[in-house]
């Protein structure tokens, strides 16, 4: 595929046909992922496939009390775990059905993927808002995953739900000291293709010198 294709077409897919990956296709997918930028290049992640139906479900199983609450910060019209007003309602109805969940024993693949602190500089640490860019040095490598599976003609999704259970799914991931969860990502072949993404166009969001500046667009060409 043309890596334009590529860009435009590498949709979040939840649900799988009953194809399986090999151990030796996830490697290749990874083998590619692994040329993905890091600050420093010191490439911080460490993988884990979960295979063993007992640990992924004890681990996809922890997730559900924040799927639980997304939705229902959602169904309040509000933006889930935003710093400002995210936080869940008091009651929270349980159990709501999710396909990643739900049929977790059906998707090919389930990724758990850390990051050790160590190799991360976390520029905005000490910034009096929520820091951002430590993620810079995981997040792409994630994307790139995704990349490489939609390059196959598979395709999946990220989530981060995990991270707000770090603490009680480290000891079954045997997660490393200094490491932090950074996403479960749910791999396989699509049941459906996505022909078409719905993003915001470029004059929406890119403006030229300032923020406020004229919007960037693609018919009044400028000299550098
Ligand atoms: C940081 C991040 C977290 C996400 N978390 C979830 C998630 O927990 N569950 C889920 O189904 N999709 C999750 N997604 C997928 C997004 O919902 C998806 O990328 C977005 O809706 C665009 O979907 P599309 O590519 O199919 O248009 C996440 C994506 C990102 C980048």
């Amino acid at each position: 595929m043309a890596p334009d294709d590529l860009l435009r077409s590498t949709g979040a897919s939840r649900t799988f046909t009953g194809r399986s990956i090999s151990d030796a296709e996830l490697h290749d997918i990874l083998d590619d992922a692994r040329f993905a930028p890091s600050g420093g290049n010191r490439q911080p992640w460490r993988v884990v496939a979960l295979r063993d139906p007992d640990v992924r479900s004890q681990v996809v199983e922890a997730t559900r009390p924040v799927w639980d609450d997304y939705v229902a910060i959602t169904e309040d019209g509000r933006v889930p775990f935003n710093v400002v007003d995210g936080e869940a309602p008091e009651r929270v109805e349980r159990d709501r059905p999710n396909p990643l969940i739900d049929q977790v024993e059906r998707v090919p693949v389930v990724l758990a993927v850390a990051a050790d602190l160590r190799a991360i500089a976390a520029m905005d640490a000490q910034a009096e808002r929520l820091p951002l860019a430590a993620g810079a040095s995981i997040y792409p490598f994630c994307w790139s995953i995704l990349l490489a599976a939609s390059q196959r003609g598979l395709g999946g999704v990220l989530t981060t739900f995990v991270t707000r259970v770090e603490r009680s799914v480290a000891d079954v991931l045997a997660l490393p000291e200094h490491h932090a969860l950074a996403a479960l990502l749910f791999l396989g072949e699509p049941e459906r293709r996505i022909s078409r993404l719905s993003r915001r166009p470029v004059t929406s969001f890119a403006t030229i010198d300032r923020f406020d500046g004229e919007a960037l667009s693609n018919d009044a060409p400028r000299d550098p």
